[in-house]
């Protein structure tokens, strides 16, 4: 008979034989820096992460670095708003201060930026609006000067979230053009419009005021058209291909690692967090595996890397 409980049966046979695992190798940490001092605020929705001014992020740095975590993507809050988002290419924006800043006094750690306009503009669209809708390629020049002026900030890696046709066209266009032909783009090629962005709109305080998002990010319905966007970014130039979010979508996941010769990463966004947080807080699961468990599902179906609010839970639990 065909046993397949002899390969179970002690720790060390199901070592022997078990097919993935999750590493701290695997893991990026997103971190929201607010413009202003002496902020330190919990996000409601999302317990154990916060927004934190430049003056008092070192602890949480601190601790990135003291668990090996290799990267932190940064989200930028500031100050001030207007209808286009001027301030993502302020070099002296939020973002930029963040950049150097931590390239500064953390030279070993790996930052990415988010790239968008949605925490910046005044309507929380991911770009300028025309008509009520955003304005594809007006957009697209925008952040051209964003990319640029996080490239001369010092980043390692962009990672543009709008969902922008010809986005990673025109971030490797305008990076080659300026002398940063090296700097690498991790796309968030395949992003649904997803209700389980809910807690991140309040995290980094970008909720659109007006409509929804669905013009510019996809369709939870589709999957063939997943494989169109991961197909454009690559020819585009893309290094990294991103699905997002995470949990409800490891069908793409798998698409994408079966499709494309290039590292997939996932971003396990902050509802499927918040999600888990709740009901263990409730005490209905057992948070620390319910969240080891959904990290490897991840890797099972194909990620390289996951993005994740969990990055030091996780990583706490895997350096023991
Ligand atoms: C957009 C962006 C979003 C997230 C990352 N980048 C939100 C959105 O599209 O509304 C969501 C991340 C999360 O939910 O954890 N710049």
């Amino acid at each position: 008979m065909n046993r397949t409980r002899r390969l179970r049966k002690t720790e060390n046979i199901r070592r022997l034989v078990r097919e993935n695992k999750l590493t701290i190798d695997d893991l990026i940490y997103p971190l929201f820096i607010e413009e202003g001092v002496g902020i330190e605020t919990e996000i409601v929705s999302m317990p154990g992460i916060k927004r934190f001014s430049l003056d008092r992020i070192s602890k949480e740095l601190d601790e990135v670095v003291a668990l090996d975590i290799p990267a932190v993507l940064l989200f930028g809050i500031p100050a001030k708003k207007d209808e286009i988002g001027s301030e993502t290419w302020n070099d002296d924006g939020i973002m930029q201060q963040a950049v150097r800043f931590i390239k500064k006094n953390y030279p070993g750690l790996y930052v990415i930026t988010d790239v968008c306009f949605c925490e910046y503009t005044s309507h929380g669209h991911c770009g300028i609006i025309h008509d009520n809708d955003v304005d594809n390629d007006a957009t697209l020049v925008n952040i051209a000067k964003q990319v640029i002026s996080h490239a001369k900030a010092g980043v390692d890696m962009v990672a543009p979230s709008g969902m922008m046709d010809g986005m990673i066209e025109s971030i490797r266009e305008a990076l080659d053009n300026t002398g940063f032909s090296n700097l690498p783009i991790m796309s968030y090629a395949v992003k649904y419009s997803s209700a389980f962005y809910g807690p991140f709109r309040d995290a980094a305080d970008s909720a659109p005021t007006f409509g929804d998002r669905r013009t510019y990010q996809m369709d939870p319905s589709n999957r063939d058209e997943g494989m169109r966007e991961a197909t454009f970014d690559d020819q585009e130039g893309a290094d990294i291909l991103m699905v997002k979010p995470a949990l409800s979508y490891l069908d793409i996941i798998r698409d994408l690692k079966n499709n494309f010769d290039k590292p997939i990463a996932c971003y396990n966004v902050s509802g499927e967090y918040a999600m888990i947080k709740a009901a263990a807080e409730k005490g209905w699961i057992d948070g620390e595996r319910v969240m080891m468990e959904s990290l490897l599902s991840m890797k099972r179906a194909g990620a390289d890397i996951i993005i994740t609010y969990f990055a030091k839970e996780a990583a706490k639990l895997l350096l023991k």
